[in-house]
């Protein structure tokens, strides 16, 4: 756990008692014992109730930390030890939270605390609030005012080192989120006349040695200064130095903070320049010059210094010179001048540094103004923080202090109006029985101050305004005749006779019994001072100058501007500005830090039990103890106690769901507190007792660590559920973007195919009309390219005989015609006999020529033949065309054939029409005859040869008689079925006949003749001619021949032979017939 997260209840490890309302008994003694006892151990704050005591340490503490702001940050006021931050955080907590304005009272005697504790209560609550480098810039602003208006207000004195001589209200305003946008400072009555004169072991205002001893020595000189304090005479010289305090440093602080708050560099110069100028006013001496008119004058005794004076502020000496001489008095349009003496002189000239100094301060405060006044124009919060100058009591008193003591006169009214009036109102509000408790009531006092009518600051300033002769004892003999016969009113002089023997009572004072004390005023210097009037002539003067500063602080001296309406007096002034405060403190919500000194020495560790008690019995803090516990100790309200002790009870926890009233009832019930320890208000539960309270803590303690473990053990069961329901939620977001994942992958792909086959067919399409066009395209240029080459080939052909790329060919076609003309030529010339049997042929020429050759030869073969065809006669063509046929029939069949082929077929060798023998014959022979020969008819029966002659005529062939010519048989051709030779060189020949015919009825013929192939050849022609049928002719050396009912075979044998080429027959048996051939 973080060390700001460290719990500390009021009631915790508490030293004494953190609130005096839990005292026990409550006696001055034990409150004072208590405060004693805290303070002893460092524990400088202690509460009455929402009121914060503050003793002052005199020493640094280390309860200021970043650390210490932390923890109270955020925090119910009773939640943690007491402490000014507590305060700070429930007032700022209020002030955000509830839109509440707020004012910080803080109050106390000089010394007391007030403007640390203003300080710290500021630093809290910028600490607190919101951050941002524009909020940043107005806290620093804010913060940073604090060291100018202290360099420039505050002094050492008798009673504070650091004393507030004059006082401050600052509001700071926040906006609805609570971020500071700026503030408004308010200063009341600046201890002026400490700038001329300060009493005896005190210092003038800080800046004066801040600039001495922290300025360099550039800027001593450019402001015409020394270094030494004791050059001058308005400074104090017996404590010059403070002890701790660095004058030169807190220069530079201050310079820096000027530079933070938004002062220019050249403001800066002219508000040092001022701060010279009133210093080295007070070195101005005047000595005393008599007239001869027996008025006094005074004369300046060294001009060196007002020489510097008026080149520092751009002044004419003369005018300065004259208006620390003379006097101005304007009456009824009337002038009248006079002459200052000395004294007067002196006068004149400690006014204007007085009033150099105050107007100054007045202009630096309304510069601060300027600068952190909020810039938006947005509704705003006010937290507002009061820091006067404390109660204080001098040796002399005077005006300042009459007026310091009035004011804090009114703020301890407003701490008992608020405080011991509204806590004791409140009981009443809340039903609860009350029996008013006694206080002081300083009304009569401020009264006695401030009364219309007959309060002293009425008749100081009657008395001012009274025409004749005015003193300050005028006016206390005024104040003897008015106030005599107020109890706290003091005086030698009063007609009560009460104070004639008071010898420590000196006749010019008087002594107001104050709510801390009795003070004693020297009446001198109030008339002067309530008055607070400059001399015309110096104002003027000062209007007069070139500084732009100093001329400003003095819109009077404007003779354009001038008025003789008297100013308000100094009185009547503070008096309503106080009235105007105290009404604005009464809007907001009051907060109070009620400061003691603990000791006159200034020292830390001494608590000065006198002091205290005097502080403690003026502040009235026993009433307001008191008051707080009359009757009832503690007081909370229903809903807060609900919530400390609520786990106290079962019913109560952890959840009432009822009215907190009721729920407090039941858990003091249930927790068995005697009923006459507690009283139930309207809205808060009062207890009475303080042990009650203590026992309930008690009780809360040991019940908490209970709940401890309680919460622990939950506390890691929710951790355990909160880890197992953030890895549930962990997986369902990684499931989720899985599945989206592999959704978006499954579409993407889907998408992707779908653009595939989409470009697919887009690109098909494509491709096809591409095809298309092309085609289309093409076929245009294909026509175009057709016409073309038809036209080309049109022209080339016109033009071909031109070109000389057809020369090659032309001279190949050239040259070969011309081989080919030769060629043919020369074959002409060397071509052979026109005989188709000369086999002779001229050798080719050219080897490509070698078809041609052949072909050639084989063309020249046939024209050759055909010539030779072309010479024969019909007749011969007939001889050759039998001839032919002899050969198709008996070519290389028959040995005899050879012979036949030289001899020509006559056909008719008989000529039987020219021979007179044959004369009957040729009658019978009506026909055309074929053939006509002798041939030898064979015996069938023996073989014999008998000649015959044969005759053929187309559709006949006839046997006759050689001799005679007698015709033996005629048979017709159509007879004839076949004819069989041997295949021998015999003329032997066998006709069969028909089977059936007439003809053949003796059988088949057989014949020889020489002339066997004529015989055949004519013989097979003719009945070819005649019946359009071959006969078949038989060539065998074996054959069989029909005679008459026998078949016989016809043998032919080789032997020799008789009768020269005659075959040689025999019949050997009925079915041989042998022939015998060569
Ligand atoms: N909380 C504190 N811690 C330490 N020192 C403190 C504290 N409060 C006051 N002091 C010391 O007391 C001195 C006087 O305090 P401070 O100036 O606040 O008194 P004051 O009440 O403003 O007096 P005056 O009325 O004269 O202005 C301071 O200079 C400082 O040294
Ligand atoms: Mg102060």
């Amino acid at each position: 756990m973080p060390k700001s997260e460290v719990k500390t209840s009021l009631l915790d490890n508490m030293i004494g008692v953190g609130d005096s309302v839990l005292l026990e008994p409550l006696t001055e003694d034990t409150f004072l014992e208590n405060l004693k006892n805290r303070f002893d151990h460092s524990e400088i704050y202690t509460y009455i109730g929402s009121v914060v005591i503050s003793v002052n340490p005199y020493r640094h503490l280390p309860i200021y930390t970043p650390e210490k702001v932390e923890e109270y940050r955020n925090r119910n006021f009773y939640e943690l030890s007491p402490h000014i931050y507590a305060l700070a955080d429930e007032a700022y907590r209020s002030l955000r939270d509830q839109d509440k304005d707020q004012c910080i009272l803080i109050t106390g005697e000089s010394g007391a605390g007030k403007t640390e504790a203003s300080k710290l209560v500021m630093s809290y609550v910028a600490a607190v609030c919101g951050k941002g480098a524009e909020v940043n810039q107005v806290k620093e602003q804010l913060l940073q005012s604090n060291p100018v208006l202290e360099a420039f207000g505050n002094a050492k004195t008798m009673r504070n080192d650091n004393s507030s001589r004059f006082g401050k209200y600052m509001d700071i305003e926040f906006d609805f989120k609570g971020d500071p946008l700026g503030g408004v400072i308010s200063n009341y009555l600046l201890e002026k006349s400490r700038v001329v004169k300060q009493p005896r072991g005190e210092r003038n205002f800080h800046i004066f040695y801040q600039l001495l001893s922290g300025g360099s020595e550039d800027l001593l000189k450019q402001l015409k200064l020394e270094r030494e304090f004791n050059q001058y005479n308005y400074l104090g010289l017996d404590s010059a130095k403070v002890n701790g305090v660095d004058d030169a440093a807190n220069f530079r602080t201050v310079k820096n903070a000027m530079q933070i708050v938004g002062f220019m560099d050249d403001e800066v110069e002219l508000v040092l320049e001022v701060v010279a100028a009133v210093l080295k006013l007070g070195n101005i001496e005047f000595k005393p010059e008599s007239r001869v008119n027996g008025l006094d004058e005074s004369r300046i005794q060294d001009k060196n210094e007002l020489k510097e004076i008026c080149e520092l502020l751009g002044q004419d000496q003369a005018v300065l010179e004259r208006a620390f001489s003379f006097r101005t008095v304007e009456a009824k349009q009337e002038k009248v001048s006079t002459t200052l003496n000395v004294a007067q002189a002196y006068y004149a000239r400690d006014a204007l540094a007085k009033n150099l100094y105050n107007r100054l301060f007045t202009w630096l405060v309304n510069r601060i103004n300027e600068s952190i006044k909020a810039q938006s124009k947005v509704r705003k919060k006010v937290m507002g923080v009061l820091d006067i100058y404390g109660f204080e009591i001098f040796e002399n008193n005077s005006f300042e202090q009459f007026i310091i003591n009035y004011c804090n006169e009114k703020l301890q009214q407003i701490f008992i109006e608020l405080t011991l009036k509204e806590e004791q109102e409140e009981y009443i509000k809340e039903g609860i029985e009350w029996t008013h408790i006694e206080y002081f009531n300083n009304a009569i006092i401020c009264e006695l101050i401030e009364n219309n009518t007959n309060g002293i600051l009425a008749m100081l300033d009657e008395e001012c305004l009274r025409p004749g002769t005015v003193t300050d004892e005028t006016f206390l003999e005024k104040l003897n005749q008015v106030c005599a016969v107020h109890e706290r009113f003091e005086s030698r002089m009063s007609k009560s006779s009460r104070f004639l023997n008071d010898t420590t009572l000196p006749h010019n004072c008087f002594r107001i019994q104050h709510y801390a004390g009795k003070v004693m005023y020297h009446v001198e210097g109030f008339v002067d001072k309530n008055n607070d009037l400059l001399y015309r002539d110096l104002s003027q003067a000062m209007w007069k100058t070139n500084h732009v500063l100093v001329k400003s602080l003095f819109p009077e001296g404007n003779p354009v501007k001038m008025s003789l309406k008297r100013p308000p007096t100094a009185g009547s002034q503070f008096k309503a500005s106080v009235a105007t405060l105290m009404k604005n403190l009464q809007t907001k919500n009051p907060n109070y830090i009620r400061c003691i000194k603990p000791n006159d020495q200034k020292a830390p560790h001494i608590f000065a039990e006198a002091l205290v008690r005097h502080q403690v019995r003026y502040l009235g803090l026993m009433e307001n103890v008191r008051v707080r516990r009359a009757g009832y100790a503690f007081k909370q309200p229903y809903e807060s106690c609900l919530e400390r002790y609520k786990m106290l009870c079962s019913q109560t926890w952890p959840h009432w769901r009822q009215g907190s009233r009721d729920g407090v009832k039941v858990l003091l019930t249930e927790l068995q507190i005697p009923p006459e320890e507690f009283s139930y208000g309207r809205s808060k539960i009062f207890i009475r007792n303080p042990r009650t309270l203590f026992e309930l803590e008690d009780l809360r303690k040991r019940r908490l660590e209970d709940l401890a473990t309680l919460i622990q053990k939950i506390y890691r069961g929710w951790k355990c559920r909160t880890n197992f329901l953030l890895m549930k939620k962990s997986q369902i977001i990684i499931s989720a973007w899985t599945k989206r994942h592999f959704q978006r992958k499954k579409y993407l792909q889907l998408k992707n195919v779908t653009l595939i086959i989409q470009s697919y067919i887009r690109g098909w399409k494509a491709r096809k009309l591409l095809r298309e066009l092309k085609h289309q395209k093409r076929c245009e240029e294909s026509a175009t390219t057709i016409a073309a080459y038809w036209r080309g080939f049109q022209v080339r052909r016109e033009y071909r005989k031109f070109f000389r790329a057809n020369a090659g060919r032309k001279i190949y076609e050239f040259t070969i015609q011309r081989i080919m003309q030769k060629y043919f030529l020369e074959m002409k010339k060397k071509l052979p006999s026109m005989s188709p049997t000369e086999k002779t042929w001229p050798p080719r020429p050219y080897f490509f020529l070698d078809d041609t050759h052949t072909e050639l030869k084989r063309i020249f073969h046939l024209w050759r033949c055909k010539k030779y065809r072309d010479q024969f006669t019909e007749q011969k063509k007939a001889i050759f065309e039998e001839k032919l046929e002899a050969s198709e029939l008996f070519k290389d069949k028959k040995a005899l054939y050879t012979n036949s082929v030289q001899q020509p077929f006559q056909g008719d060798y008989l000529e039987i029409s020219k021979n007179p023998k044959y004369q009957k014959l040729n009658g019978a022979v009506e026909e055309k005859i074929v053939l006509a020969d002798v041939v030898n008819k064979i015996n069938r029966a023996n073989g014999k040869v008998a000649p015959r002659i044969f005759l053929l005529t187309q559709s006949n062939f006839i046997l006759a008689d050689q001799k005679s010519g007698q015709i033996k048989s005629t048979i017709p051709v159509m007879d004839i079925t076949s004819v069989s030779v041997s295949k021998q060189t015999d003329g032997l020949f066998a006709v069969h006949l028909k089977e059936g015919s007439t003809a053949a009825a003796k059988g088949d013929f057989l014949f020889t003749s020489d002339r066997l192939i004529e015989i055949i050849t004519k013989l097979y022609r003719t009945i070819f001619f005649k019946t359009n049928q071959k006969i078949n002719v038989e060539i065998n050396n074996e054959f069989l021949v029909q005679f008459n009912q026998d078949k016989v075979c016809v043998k032919f044998i080789q032997g020799a032979q008789k009768n020269g080429n005659l075959p040689t027959c025999k019949r050997k048996n009925n079915r041989l017939l042998e022939v015998t051939v060569p």
